[in-house]
């Protein structure tokens, strides 16, 4: 199975960005994680970040012919892209919403996400954790163990 795993603006700042928040790893420290977690599953992982909107529903864009699935943490795009939704929303590809801190701990405006209705699931609150069980719930959803199959 082939994850693509897209990560908006300011993920490339993990390690420094308010520890407290989102814990102390990288994001090139959660990719290792995701990476090998798909290598025991037999998976393909191609891995991304941007600051850019476009850049995102570019990628987006891109998926039907690359990927079987989508791990996404939009950043605070989550909040606000009608764009990055639609984006979703032409490609129908199956997709968990990831969040390293827990957002309905958060303020209001965070606990709203443009994206979950179209999801397969979110997980939030688990910091890079996230992405290996968003990995694993996307592997068995696509070999048919997963809840919904
Ligand atoms: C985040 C939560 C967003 O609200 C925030 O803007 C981020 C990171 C998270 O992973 O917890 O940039 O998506």
């Amino acid at each position: 199975m082939r994850i693509a795993v897209l990560n908006g603006p300011n993920l490339n700042l993990l390690g420094q960005r308010e520890p407290a928040l989102y814990g102390s790893l990288t994001l090139a420290d959660i990719e290792k994680l995701v990476r090998d977690e798909a290598a025991r599953l037999g998976d393909t992982i191609s891995w991304s970040q941007s600051n850019h909107e476009g850049a995102l529903v570019d990628a987006i864009q891109q998926l039907p012919s690359r990927s079987d699935a989508l791990i996404l943490n939009a950043g605070a795009y989550t909040h606000t892209s009608l764009a990055i939704r639609d984006a979703l929303l032409a490609v129908r590809i199956p997709f968990v919403e990831v969040h390293l801190s827990n957002l309905f701990a958060r303020e209001r405006r965070r606990q709203r996400s443009l994206f979950a209705d179209l999801a397969a699931g979110v997980i939030t609150g688990f910091g890079g954790q996230g992405y290996v069980l968003a990995l694993r719930a996307l592997h068995d959803r696509l070999h048919g163990s997963g809840p919904s199959s």
